[in-house]
């Protein structure tokens, strides 16, 4: 049947039409909102690449957190800066450490908001790689015992759920097991199982200082070019007992996303970084297209590529766009 009986512009003449044939939806309820706790700063200081995103104090995570739930945005992910940097990153072992305290306080003001962490030690060593550094590469076995007990700590803080975005092998297995001797079976893994080497980390790394001083990341994270291999990442992740996935980031690997979910019935998390971010923002404060507009278009085809959940800087604006 062609034209002039086939007139696929019927089913978009009206609002109603074409709500009631729309495939897509987003809802607050597929969003997490990424925050960033700092022991450098005594107030929230706006991060100058990241147009109305802050580096929070400890004293204003509690206030955050109220915020944040009164949208019903139901979790959040932390980030953290410490007072001091080292080759090990010990700081992100203390139990008084930044995301340490963060947790608690979260935790305790908003008990039912969920509090995911990045576990990674780029936020905290000085030459900024993602592990420990032997010579002139990142040395994965020693790195991911560290992770471990990078894990145990958030747990015992109170984190839900914990995420390695430090792309070392084996690492997911290491923290199942590490979590699961020391009481926290219930904590639930999101593996960054597909982490591409990417330029659109570009505005994270000036938030929490974390550019590598030396080299780059592609002896561990993964080759733009490669989307075969991400699937090997995914499957092993899932092997090594992650419970959620995750591709990052997401606007330029929305394949991986549909290939994933086409193969793997876990829930896959997209993170929509913060080069993705900062482009947005300042095209719209540019004047050069709706930000409304810009933003939603772009999460509904996140989730349309086949992710359950969408980790992404806008998802307060998103909340408030979506009950107007
Ligand atoms: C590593 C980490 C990074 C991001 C999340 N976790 C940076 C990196 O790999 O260099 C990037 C997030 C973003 O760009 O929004 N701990």
């Amino acid at each position: 049947m062609g034209f002039p009986s086939l007139r696929l512009r019927r089913l978009r003449g009206s609002e109603a039409m074409r709500r009631l044939v729309r495939e897509t939806r987003i809802h607050v309820d597929d969003f997490v909102l990424p925050l960033f706790v700092s022991d450098l700063v005594d107030s929230p200081e706006p991060i100058s690449s990241m147009p109305g995103v802050s580096n929070l104090p400890i004293s204003a995570i509690a206030e955050r957190a109220r915020e944040i739930r009164k949208l019903e945005i139901p979790a959040v992910l932390l980030f953290g800066t410490p007072k001091s940097k080292d080759a090990t990153g010990s700081a992100s072992l203390k139990d008084d450490g930044i995301v340490q305290r963060a947790v608690r306080e979260i935790k305790s003001a908003v008990p039912e908001l969920l509090v995911i962490t990045d576990v990674c030690l780029c936020e905290y060593t000085d030459h900024g790689h993602c592990g420990i550094v032997k010579g002139e590469t990142v040395d994965n076995d020693a790195t991911i015992e560290i992770l471990a007990r990078q894990a145990i700590s958030h747990a015992e803080a109170g984190a839900d759920m914990v995420a390695p975005s430090d792309m070392m092998d084996g690492r997911v297995k290491v923290i199942r097991e590490a979590l699961d001797d020391t009481g926290h079976e219930q904590t639930a893994i999101m593996a960054y199982s597909a982490k591409f080497c990417s330029a659109f980390y570009g505005p994270f790394r000036e938030a929490v200082d974390s550019a590598p001083q030396f080299g780059d990341r592609q002896s561990y994270q993964m080759d733009p070019a490669n989307g075969r291999e991400a699937l090997r990442e995914i499957e092993s992740d899932i092997e090594e007992g992650a419970d959620i996935v995750m591709v990052k980031p997401a606007l330029a690997y929305l394949d991986i996303i549909s290939r994933a979910r086409a193969e793997f019935d876990i829930p896959i998390a997209a993170y929509n970084v913060s080069g993705e971010f900062s482009m947005t923002k300042l095209a719209a404060q540019n004047k050069l297209a709706d930000e409304r507009r810009m933003v939603l278009e772009i999460m509904t085809a996140i989730k349309r590529s086949g992710s359950d959940i969408i980790i992404t800087y806008h998802a307060e604006d998103i909340a408030r766009w979506l009950t107007t």
